[in-house]
């Protein structure tokens, strides 16, 4: 784990936040709670997403766990009684926490949720937001939902789809069965897991081998990415246009064919 002098604190110190070489890096921080989110949590994780998202430098953002134990083990459900008792206070609670989902989802830079024990409810929606998931091989998956009496949402499910196919969607809402990584692996909710040691170097070899590659190409696919898992007729095909145009003139085109020629290493900045 990387030295955490350097890092800047939300909500009470429960979201944590610093950026290195290009890869910035955001901690939930509550591991005495598995690291539930509660809303001021919820509420620092868009500060933290978007200190890095205004961060110039920062390439490549990943989300973690502190303790562990766990990634994110759902939403705090000590605060339901008094913030999401019923459907009132569910559209009050549910409409500050999703704009901080949405910060995510709609992110410009990719998104890596590195995952080291429990990955629940809450905490599957915003590994499912992230662009790539990496898993240590203890970890456990699953959303709760139907053992709490919670209806999970549009967003969740349309993510839990697109991943994993309906019928394992099916199962594990029915159920609220946990799956271990193997199984995580298997089914596609998962991109690749390692043993515990080695998921934090292996995470990062990956980061920086995306905040070294060309900027505007990774955003091109991201965008294009994005617009294919919608419907059709939602789809913004010149927003794909635009950013092919922008990475086709762009400095860094120039820069990626010289390198190649001069057999040395590009240096991207962007633009
Ligand atoms: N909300 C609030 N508190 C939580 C929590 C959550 N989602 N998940 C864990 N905690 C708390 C526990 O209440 C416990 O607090 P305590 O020490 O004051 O008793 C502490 O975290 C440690 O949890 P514990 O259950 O003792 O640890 P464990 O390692 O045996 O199990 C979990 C961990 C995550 C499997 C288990 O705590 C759990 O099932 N949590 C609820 C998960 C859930 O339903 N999430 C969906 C919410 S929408």
């Amino acid at each position: 784990m990387p030295d955490i002098s350097s890092e800047k604190s939300y909500a009470d110190g429960k979201i944590l936040q610093h950026a290195t070489d290009g890869v910035g890096v955001i901690t939930f921080n509550n591991p005495d709670k598995r690291n539930a989110m509660s809303l001021e949590m919820w509420e620092g994780f868009g500060e933290a997403l978007t200190a890095l998202r205004d961060d110039d430098a920062v390439r490549v953002v990943i989300l973690r766990g502190a303790g562990g134990k766990a990634f994110v083990s759902g939403a705090d459900i000590s605060q339901f009684e008094k913030t999401r008792h019923n459907a009132a206070a569910s559209e009050e609670y549910a409409r500050r926490s999703v704009a901080q989902r949405a910060l995510l989802a709609d992110y410009p830079k990719p998104t890596i949720a590195c995952i080291q024990g429990f990955c629940l409810g809450g905490g599957m929606q915003v590994a499912m937001l992230a662009d790539i998931r990496l898993a240590a091989d203890g970890s456990q998956f699953g959303i709760p939902a139907a053992r709490l009496g919670i209806a999970y949402g549009y967003d969740g499910l349309r993510h839990l789809v697109s991943l994993v196919g309906p019928s394992w969607a099916r199962l594990l809402m029915y159920t609220g069965m946990r799956i271990d990584s193997a199984e995580a692996l298997r089914i596609g909710l998962v991109e690749r897991v390692f043993p515990e040691a080695e998921l934090w170097g292996e995470t990062m070899a990956i980061a920086e081998t995306i905040s070294q590659n060309a900027p505007l190409a990774i955003k091109a696919a991201k965008i294009t990415i994005a617009q294919v898992l919608k419907d059709e007729s939602a789809r913004d095909m010149d927003a794909i246009k635009a950013i092919g145009t922008a990475c086709m003139d762009s400095a860094d085109f120039r820069e990626g064919r010289q390198a190649f020629m001069e057999k040395r290493k590009p240096r991207f900045q962007g633009k």
